[in-house]
């Protein structure tokens, strides 16, 4: 059985103060929900402040970044020896974000996806097609793409840290979601994927998050999908009540 995951993607959003008066909403509203992996992911001046507000509690910590290198010269970077450190489960890689417009490559992503694997902190790692890659039927060519080099030599002991994000670009911050059916369809073809690069254990353990609009009146209906694990949520995340009632969701 894999056990759903909800995680909120703030982006660059909440400052400190913001922050750690969102997670001091969010703890109450989840507590009692112990079927759900509950991610966070805040801005990196964040991050040690919130996971202390979280110690004790059901919410993981996540960044929303990393750089492969542990350490050395390379300055304005953060790696996953220092985000282990403040405390941060996850790490966000291969958003469309980065990819579109700090033009991150599939290549770059796989080093992060490494370095994450060895660090031994989990990954969260996002692909998605474009409206145009969509419409002119290159959506299946794009993930394989995207899922075959970004998760190259990653073991299959290292895959059991890792989720894998899909977040059509299209639905990003455009309140213009995919349908549950659209979801569902790549999600199985994600799995498909992970099976064929894998085995049948691995893309069955494997949760598969949808990203895109993910609101509280639609969540639902998403996670009735039978390959749709969680959520991936970005505006809807930086509320409390939406984000708890999607935390809170319930299969229909
Ligand atoms: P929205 O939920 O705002 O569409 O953002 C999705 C996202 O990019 C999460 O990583």
């Amino acid at each position: 059985m894999r056990k759903p995951m909800i995680a909120g993607n703030w982006k660059l959003h909440k400052t400190l103060d913001e922050a750690c008066g969102l997670v001091s909403e969010i703890i109450p509203a989840v507590a009692s929900n112990q079927d759900v992996e509950i991610v966070v992911a805040p801005v990196f001046t964040a991050l040690s402040k919130v996971a202390e507000i979280l110690s004790g509690s059901n919410i993981k910590l996540a960044a929303q970044n990393c750089y492969p290198e542990p350490q050395g010269a390379f300055t304005g970077e953060v790696s996953p020896l220092f985000l282990k450190d403040v405390g941060c489960h996850y790490v966000i890689i291969g958003h469309s974000e980065r990819r579109q417009i700090f033009g991150e490559t599939n290549d770059f992503i796989n080093a992060k996806a490494r370095a994450l694997a060895d660090a031994g902190l989990g990954t969260i790692f996002c692909i998605g097609e474009t409206l145009e890659e969509r419409e002119s039927d290159q959506m299946f060519d794009v993930l394989r793409h995207q899922v075959r080099l970004g998760l190259k030599n990653l073991s299959t002991e290292q895959m059991s840290n890792v989720v894998i994000a899909y977040e059509p670009i299209w639905a990003i911050g455009t309140g213009v979601t995919a349908s549950d059916e659209q979801a569902q369809e790549a999600h199985a073809f994600i799995r498909a994927l992970v099976k064929e690069l894998y085995n049948p254990k691995v893309a069955d353990a494997t949760r598969i998050l949808y990203g895109g609009s993910v609101k509280p009146g639609n969540v639902d209906g998403l996670m009735t999908q039978p390959d749709v694990d969680g959520a991936l949520v970005g505006g809807a995340s930086l509320k409390a009540a939406d984000f708890a009632r999607i935390v809170n969701f319930e299969k229909v």
